[in-house]
C-alpha cells in the first residue's frame, strides 16, 4: 500500500486493536488491511483511496454519524429521506382525463422552480391518475393545501378506481378555472392554473429510467382570496399551509411566530 502526502489527515493515531475496531466497523473498506501489520500507526499513512471513496470512508469511521448509501438500505426503522428534506410544501394537484373525469391528489414531492415564467412541479412515484390525466389533457391545478383542509386532503390520496372523482369523496367543491379545464378546489384560498412544459421520467446516476415522473407546469392564471392580501403583500402565514414531515403522519403548520427575516448581503 502507497502512502500519500497529500491525503486529507484522519484525527486519531491508535494501536492495532484501535484500528482493527474502527475499520471493521466500517462496511465496504477493503483497502486498509495491509496497513494492520504494523502495531501502530497513523491514519494518515494508510490514506491511498479515491477522494469520493475517501469521503464516504471518512465520514463513516465517526460514531457521531449514522452512515449509509441508499442503494444498500438505510438500516433504520424508518427511511428518514423524507423527514431530511421536510417539512415540504404539499402540490394538491386536480386534474382530469380526457373525458372530463376529475382527480385530485397530494403530491409532496413538490416544489417551485422558476420566476419567469413561474414553473412548479411534482413527482408521481409510480404511474399515477394524475400522470395519466395530465398527459392526456396537458393541464393541472395545483390548490393549496390549509390546516382547515388538512383532513380533506389527505382523503383525496385514497386510493381508489381512477373513475372515483375525489372531490366527491373529500365533500370539496369543484370550482370552474378561468383559463385551463380542469377546475380548482373552491375552499382552498390560493390556487395556480398550470399548463405542462415538461414531463421528466426520472433516473439513477447510472441513466437506468425509473419508474417516477416529474411532472412540471407553467402558472398561468392565479387565483389568491384577497383577505391574504395585506397591503397588497401576500401573507404567508395567513394562508395557514400545512407541510409533510417525516414518517407516516408527520405534518407542520406554518404560523406567524415561526417567521424570521433575514436580507441577503449586499454586494
Ligand atoms: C401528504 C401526501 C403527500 C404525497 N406525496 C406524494 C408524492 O410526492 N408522490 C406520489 O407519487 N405520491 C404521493 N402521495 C400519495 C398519493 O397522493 C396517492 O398515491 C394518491 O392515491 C395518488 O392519486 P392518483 O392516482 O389519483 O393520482 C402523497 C400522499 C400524501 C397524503
Amino acid at each position: 500500500m502507497r502512502t500519500s502526502d497529500t491525503a486529507p489527515s484522519l484525527v486519531c493515531m491508535g494501536s492495532l486493536t484501535e484500528a482493527r475496531t474502527s475499520i471493521e466497523s466500517v462496511q465496504g473498506l477493503v483497502s486498509v488491511s495491509n496497513a494492520l501489520q504494523y502495531e501502530r500507526f497513523d491514519f494518515r499513512q494508510i490514506i491511498d483511496l479515491a477522494p469520493a471513496d475517501l469521503t464516504i470512508r471518512k465520514s463513516a469511521m465517526s460514531d457521531d454519524i449514522h452512515f449509509y448509501e441508499p442503494a444498500k438500505g438505510h438500516g433504520l426503522p424508518h427511511d428518514p429521506f423524507n423527514a431530511i428534506v421536510g417539512p415540504r410544501p404539499i402540490g394538491w394537484i386536480s386534474s382530469q382525463d380526457a373525458k372530463g373525469t376529475l382527480n385530485l391528489s397530494p403530491y409532496s414531492f413538490f416544489n417551485a422552480f422558476n420566476y419567469t415564467p413561474p414553473i412548479i412541479g411534482f413527482c408521481s412515484v409510480g404511474r399515477k391518475d394524475s400522470l395519466n390525466n395530465i398527459e392526456q389533457t396537458r393541464e393541472f391545478v395545483w390548490n393549496l393545501a390549509t390546516r382547515p383542509l388538512a383532513e380533506q386532503m389527505n382523503m383525496s390520496c385514497a386510493s381508489v378506481p381512477a373513475s372515483v372523482n375525489e372531490f366527491e369523496l373529500a365533500n370539496l367543491t369543484a370550482e370552474p378555472s378561468r383559463i385551463v379545464s380542469v377546475p380548482r378546489v373552491k375552499e382552498t384560498p390560493v390556487a395556480f392554473e398550470c399548463r405542462v412544459t415538461q414531463i421528466i421520467q426520472l433516473q439513477r446516476a447510472d441513466r437506468e429510467v425509473v419508474p417516477s415522473w416529474l411532472i412540471l407546469g407553467e402558472v398561468v392564471a392565479v387565483h389568491i382570496a384577497k383577505r391574504l392580501l395585506k397591503d397588497g403583500i401576500y401573507d404567508t402565514a395567513a394562508g395557514e399551509p400545512i407541510l409533510r414531515g417525516g414518517g407516516q403522519a408527520d405534518y407542520f403548520q406554518v404560523s406567524p411566530e415561526s417567521l424570521f427575516k433575514m436580507y441577503r448581503p449586499k454586494a
